[in-house]
């Protein structure tokens, strides 16, 4: 079998496309401007790429995006005043506090002094706890378009056997939160686990979020089985510098009935289903109807 390729470049200019619509609507018919604001404590290059990625993607949606760069010594109580200040600014929907933080900062204790309201993450205990009763919350970004592309791929996901390798806060339990609330049967596997790849073949759905270059291989994989990687890891191979997934491409695709690709699959995503969560922030913000298709 020779797996389809799911674009999530393709995919995620298209959610972007559709923010931006329903941006300009909002504009028009309310006078109305969803804004976005980050927060970036220190100077980690990956960190300033997404930032900058982050801004240009926002204000080509049509928002207003506010930027705060703060230096890496930076007090706790200090980012907490900023933070409270953006809690209060009525002009700001969302608010987004670039992990990972400088080590002198406690990033629970940050993130969860944002309102959650306005935690277009979904990283506040509050939107955890929602997500996992069940009930309207902010969901993280990166598993929300993991949820969109498997929506656009399977149509209905009920009754399928779902694996997430990896627990993370950000990735694996959300993503197993959302698979659940979608009717899969969910499994959660980690570093930890007792035969992986006969615990992985059992999938339909194979997602993988470990950070660990290439682990997922094709004999981890269920003939025709879906596989959503959500790895970003920079590698050197023969004395090139490139970018690899979580699952290695080759043999998988090999197996699978479908793959999202590194880069090109998840990644784009992430921006774009931020983008969205800003805008349905700034619906619910205003007693306004939340834009289709775009929230879980
Ligand atoms: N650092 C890497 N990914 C993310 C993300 O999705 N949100 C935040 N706040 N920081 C990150």
């Amino acid at each position: 079998m020779t797996a389809k390729i799911i674009d999530g470049k393709a995919f995620a200019a298209r959610i972007r496309g559709q923010v931006a619509e329903h941006v300009a609507r909002l504009k028009a018919d309310h006078g109305i401007v969803p804004g976005l604001a980050v927060v970036l404590v220190g100077e980690d290059p990956a960190s300033e790429v997404y930032v900058r990625s982050k801004g240009r993607q926002t204000v080509e949606a049509g928002m207003n995006s506010y930027e705060h760069k703060l230096d890496a010594d930076t007090s706790e109580a200090d980012l907490l005043a900023l933070v409270a200040t953006l809690n209060a600014d009525p002009a700001v929907h969302g608010i987004l506090v670039q992990l990972p933080l400088p080590k002198h900062l406690n990033s629970d204790l940050v993130i969860n002094s944002i309102d959650p309201a306005k935690d277009v993450d979904g990283f506040h205990i509050s939107n955890v706890g929602l997500l996992g009763t069940g009930q309207k919350s902010m969901v993280p970004c990166t598993p929300l378009g993991c949820l969109m592309m498997l929506r656009d791929h399977h149509g209905t996901l009920s009754g399928l056997d779902a694996v997430v390798v990896g627990r993370s806060n950000i990735v694996g339990k959300p993503m197993a939160q959302l698979l659940l609330g979608d009717s899969c049967t969910v499994t959660i596997a980690h570093s930890r686990t007792r035969d992986l790849p006969e615990v992985c073949k059992r999938a339909d759905i194979l997602v993988a979020a470990v950070g660990r270059p290439e682990m997922i291989t094709g004999d981890y994989v269920k003939p025709g089985a879906t596989v959503i990687d959500v790895g970003i890891n920079r590698i050197e191979r023969g004395g090139k510098k490139m970018l690899v997934g979580d699952a290695e491409f080759a043999s998988c695709a090999a197996v699978a009935g479908a793959i999202t690709p590194v880069p090109g699959g998840v990644g784009p995503m992430t921006i774009a289903c931020l983008l969205a969560n800003t805008l349905t922030s700034c619906c619910r913000a205003n007693g306004l109807s939340e834009p289709e298709g775009l929230t879980a």
